[in-house]
């Protein structure tokens, strides 16, 4: 293994640096779970002009907290310092919608972010960026980021999904009384919105299938609820939206697209016409990670039961993109 002193420094851009989701999320990228306990990391924090003094603070205990790979903090509001040279981007800082709002004025809101977000990534980030868009709705906010950085590919840009999927896992460990490392092959289709598809048709839980496991009552009127239900859930029991898991799921993210992974993951990538999604929408697939890239896993037959959320979803995110259209 390679010394901290001879491996070149990964710079990762945080936004919304000083909310709930950075105050976990900060911690484990300076302790190395992104690019690994070998590489030095510099984080750089962009944060709107009011909120900058909290994203201060946020620094100074992450300098307090003496991680052995944190190099250097910058705290910014000017996007393109923000994204200098950047690596890996999460793009976690979003305007929540407002009392009266309509989703359109959500969209659209959220569109004056993530554009000039996206061109100052294209005009700044470093060669090999990758970005996760973890604000809502992350999924459309992913396509105007791309949309405004022609130089960068689109697949480049990745919505999270990784949470529902996680919440998919941990929905099943509980149910059949098994650790979470012993799933594989779940996908959670579509879009981050609670008409999401958690897939459990292809899962395994150590040999076993789990659709031969549980009962398909349940799989229908239970689990799907629950897991594109459990945002609210969480929001109902502590009072405040997910923020710990989120910033786990999203490191989870990262870690696996930038070191590979053989077992399935749920990422929200750009279409490619896969499974008869339409092109050009970010939706969530079933996905493997091979040299720094997400590969839809192919071939998987798809029921008629699967067919219509799977529809609903792509539907839904094509709706989006059309209330964004003047953004695109
Ligand atoms: P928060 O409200 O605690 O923090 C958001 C931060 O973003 C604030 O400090 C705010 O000042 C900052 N911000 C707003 N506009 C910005 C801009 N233009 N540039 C930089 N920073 C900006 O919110 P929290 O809990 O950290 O959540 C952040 C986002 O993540 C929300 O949109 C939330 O809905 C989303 N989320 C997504 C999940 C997913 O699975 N994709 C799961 C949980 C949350």
């Amino acid at each position: 293994m390679n010394s901290p002193q001879n491996v070149s420094t990964k710079k990762v851009t945080v936004t919304g640096a000083a909310g709930q989701i950075s105050y976990s999320l900060l911690w484990r990228i300076a302790n190395g779970e992104v690019f690994g306990t070998d590489t030095p990391v510099e984080l750089k924090l962009l944060e709107i002009p009011q909120a900058l003094g909290g994203a201060e603070g946020v620094a100074m205990e992450l300098l307090d907290s003496a991680f052995p790979l944190l190099r250097n903090i910058t705290i910014t509001a000017d996007a393109n310092e923000a994204f200098d040279g950047a690596n890996a981007a999460f793009l976690v800082g979003a305007k929540p919608r407002g009392k009266g709002e309509e989703r359109a004025d959500l969209l659209a809101n959220n569109g004056k972010i993530f554009g000039p977000q996206g061109k100052a990534i294209n005009d700044n980030a470093a060669d090999d960026i990758r970005v996760l868009v973890v604000g809502n709705p992350a999924n459309t906010n992913a396509l105007i980021a791309s949309a405004a950085a022609p130089d960068v590919p689109a697949s480049r840009f990745n919505a999270m999904m990784r949470l529902d999927h996680n919440r998919a896992i941990s929905q099943l460990a509980t149910k059949l009384g098994r650790g979470s490392a012993e799933f594989n092959n779940i996908v959670v289709w579509g879009n981050h919105s609670t008409t999401q598809f958690p897939d459990i048709t292809y899962a395994t839980v150590g040999g076993e299938k789990v659709t031969d496991l549980v009962d398909h009552d349940w799989y229908v009127e239970d689990f799907i609820p629950r897991v594109a239900n459990r945002g609210a859930e969480i929001i109902e029991v502590r009072g405040k939206s997910s923020a710990a898991s989120a910033a786990s799921s999203a490191i989870d993210h990262m870690r696996d697209w930038v070191q590979g992974t053989e077992a399935w993951s749920s990422a929200a990538i750009p279409s490619t016409g896969a499974y008869g999604i339409p092109e050009g929408i970010f939706v969530g697939l079933p996905t493997v990670s091979c040299n720094g890239e997400w590969e839809i896993v192919e071939g998987l037959e798809i029921s008629d039961f699967q067919r219509a959320r799977i529809d609903a979803n792509a539907q839904e995110l094509q709706a989006e993109r059309e209330a964004v259209r003047d953004l695109l």
